[in-house]
């Protein structure tokens, strides 16, 4: 950090506070068109595909042309308005969201300027760089030379729903791809704050998908001592209520994962602090281990610790998504110094990282396994 040309606290601010701005666009006060051009000089030092400069904005100011491009976006997003409607007051993780959404259907003409990037191109999926991969950088940092200038808006595609539409009304030729309209306008206010996202050790993988490290390595290298873990993901087509019994329901995984054959309550409670036993097999090596419920969210999280909670052995969880249109099931787990199947082999091999990459392998395919049975499951009792 000490290398650093810049105030890195202040910029760090700035990535992390540029929020998409909806309710507190203030539309009576007037953006220059030189603050536009000072913004777009800005995002132009992207990089692009080819360095080839094909990048191109519209900037819509005039009233009768942003009412036309307002009229698609009132139509291509009125099911925001209902969906907010009926999400309103119901406290639904996506309640805000949508109600923000559906503001800006019915204010986005309002906005002193639309401002569009687009890019020479169609989408072939040939796989070459310079469409969506060529704008979208340029655009963010569009994005954050407002934000560093007092203003705002939001990232917005509704407009793409109607891409001929919007070509007509612009006079935008063929062969070029429109990519994202900001309404752009100064901001009520410009204290915006972070928001929770899920943490980096949980969504970065290491040398394979789903190898995960609870903790930073001091050098780069694999080692017990930062927790390394494994994690899987399905997405199931029902709502949290219809998956957490499921995935509450410890004898489940026993079907679907070659090590653990059964398992057992041994409290009759079931929230935190309560215990089972799991029974395991690994060819001829059998073993049972006592599991503590180190967290339990009815419907959201469900969580144990093998051996001891405070120093453990693994650490397994299970976290529902509410996905809006389904449920995203993620099933992880942490491998600890205590435990006495993949730490003791490690240390017992002169190639630790490769027997416990093994086992994580292993625990992959066996996680992976038990969630695509949950989803066989919930789904095909839903059908
Ligand atoms: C690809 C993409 C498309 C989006 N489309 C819209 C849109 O059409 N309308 C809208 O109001 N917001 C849209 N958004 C904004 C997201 O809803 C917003 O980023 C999200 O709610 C997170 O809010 P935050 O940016 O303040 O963290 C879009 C964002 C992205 C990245």
């Amino acid at each position: 950090m000490t290398d650093s040309p810049f105030d890195v606290a202040e910029i760090d601010r700035l990535l992390t506070t540029t929020r998409t701005v909806r309710k507190r666009l203030d539309f009576d006060r007037n953006v220059s068109d030189q603050v536009i051009f000072d913004c777009i000089d800005i995002a132009e030092q992207a990089p692009s595909g080819g360095n080839d400069a094909s990048r191109r904005w519209i900037v819509v100011r005039d009233e009768a042309t942003k009412q036309k491009c307002g009229e698609i976006y009132r139509r291509n997003g009125a099911f925001m308005i209902d969906v907010a409607e009926r999400l309103a007051g119901s406290g639904h993780g996506k309640e805000q969201v949508f109600s923000s959404s559906a503001y800006l259907v019915e204010h986005f003409a309002k906005a002193p300027a639309l401002v569009i990037a687009a890019i020479w191109g169609i989408h072939d999926d040939s796989g070459r760089p310079g469409l969506f991969d060529s704008v979208i950088q340029s655009a963010w940092s569009f994005n954050l030379a407002l934000r560093a200038r007092g203003l705002g808006s939001a990232w917005t595609t509704l407009l793409n729903a109607s891409v001929d539409e919007l070509a007509d009304i612009l006079a935008i030729p063929p062969g070029v791809t429109t990519i994202v309209t900001f309404p752009v306008a100064y901001t009520k206010g410009t204290d915006f704050t972070p928001v929770a996202r899920r943490p980096a050790e949980q969504i970065t993988y290491f040398d394979r998908w789903g190898y995960t490290r609870a903790r930073a390595s001091e050098d780069g290298g694999t080692h017990f001592e930062d927790g390394p873990g494994v994690v899987a993901e399905v997405d199931i087509d029902a709502p949290p209520k219809a998956v957490w019994p499921v995935v509450s329901d410890i004898t489940f995984p026993a079907g679907a994962d070659t090590e653990l054959r059964d398992a057992e309550w041994v409290t009759s409670d079931r929230g935190v602090g309560a215990v089972f036993i799991g029974h395991n097999k690994l060819g001829d090596n059998e073993w049972s281990v006592d599991n503590h419920i180190t967290a339990f969210e009815d419907g959201r999280v469900f969580e144990w610790s093998t051996v001891d909670p405070a120093n453990p052995g693994a650490r397994w969880r299970f976290e529902i998504m509410d996905q809006g249109v389904g449920s995203r099931v993620r099933f992880s787990v942490e491998i600890g110094m205590e435990n006495n199947l993949t730490y003791a082999m490690a240390m017992d091999s002169d190639d630790p990282v490769s027997v416990l990459n093994g086992r994580r392998k292993r625990m992959k395919a066996n996680m992976q396994n038990t969630l695509d049975a949950m989803k066989a499951v919930v789904e095909d009792a839903r059908a």
